[in-house]
């Protein structure tokens, strides 16, 4: 650690600078070691300043005393780890572009896969993304193989997208009829039903450092790369571009695009839509 690093900070509120860059450099091989969350692929600037909201907001005045704090304060830790995976999500996420891939591409991909279709959904957050691809499914009277892989590099979040129970805020997409017929209301919450919850598997999975399984028909990473460098996006997304089958779909969230589609042997469908090329 740099020892200008105790030095930095001012408690008192207001003023504050920025601590040492070195001293943020250690943060992260430690955070990678201890909590083997390894953030060296997203922007830098942005991940510091949103650590150091963090250190200032608990009192602390450098990156080890921080540290030590996450580690032994499970409060601290988690808040820490939430914080930098950013989870917001709900289902039917943008309902137009839902709607365009329940009309126009599923059915031609279950269409060419039938049973053995097999989608992605790659930093699924708390499940509302992939239970409403498994809903779309269902809807489509997809056979019974069809399935939905999805996951996300946060344990926490993992969980509660395996238990399926939502606020309303949720589901402000999902229009009465589906409500009705795919979850279960108990309580104030609503729970995905099970034909819905059959068809996803969840798994911890690092899209920086896990290896990626192949043919999928449809992925959707919609909201991940938000804080990925350039380098890092282009990487992920050529990966993605390998595991799609041929004829294959990416869906991708409503800001995002794939600059280099053409290199990595995807054609644009439609915005945010994009097609292996066959
Ligand atoms: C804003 S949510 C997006 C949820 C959903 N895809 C949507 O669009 O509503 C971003 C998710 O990406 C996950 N994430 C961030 N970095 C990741 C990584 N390297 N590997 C896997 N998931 C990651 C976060 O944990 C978080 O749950």
């Amino acid at each position: 650690m740099g020892s200008s690093s105790t030095s930095s900070f001012s408690n008192s509120g207001s003023s504050w600078r920025e601590l040492p860059f070195e001293d943020f450099q250690w943060f992260l091989k430690e955070v990678k070691k201890k909590f083997n969350l390894d953030l060296t692929g997203y922007k830098p600037q942005r991940v510091k300043r949103r650590i150091e909201i963090l250190v200032r907001k608990w009192g602390k005045s450098s990156y080890r005393e921080y540290f030590d704090l996450i580690v032994k304060d499970e409060k601290a830790q988690k808040e820490f780890l939430d914080r930098l995976t950013i989870n917001v999500t709900e289902f039917f996420r943008n309902p137009e572009k839902w709607d365009e891939l329940k009309k126009k591409y599923i059915p031609v991909l279950l269409k060419e896969s039938g049973s053995r279709f097999k989608a992605w959904s790659a930093g699924c957050s708390s499940g509302e993304e992939p239970y409403s691809l498994a809903i779309l499914l269902e809807e489509l009277r997809a056979p019974t193989g069809a399935k939905v892989i999805a996951t996300d590099i946060d344990i926490n979040i993992l969980a509660k997208a395996r238990k399926g129970a939502y606020e309303e805020r949720s589901l402000v997409n999902v229009p009465p009829d589906i409500k009705k017929k795919y979850f279960d209301y108990r309580d104030g919450l609503y729970y995905v039903k099970p034909n819905v919850k059959a068809r996803v598997t969840f798994k911890r999975h690092n899209l920086l450092q896990d290896p990626f399984d192949k043919n999928y028909d449809l992925i959707l990473c919609r909201n991940v790369v938000i804080y990925f460098e350039m380098k890092t996006k282009e990487e992920l997304y050529r990966r993605f571009a390998e595991a799609l089958r041929r004829g294959g779909i990416i869906f991708v969230g409503s800001t995002e695009r794939i600059f280099n589609y053409r290199q990595i042997g995807l054609e644009v469908v439609s915005p945010f839509f994009y097609r292996k090329v066959k």
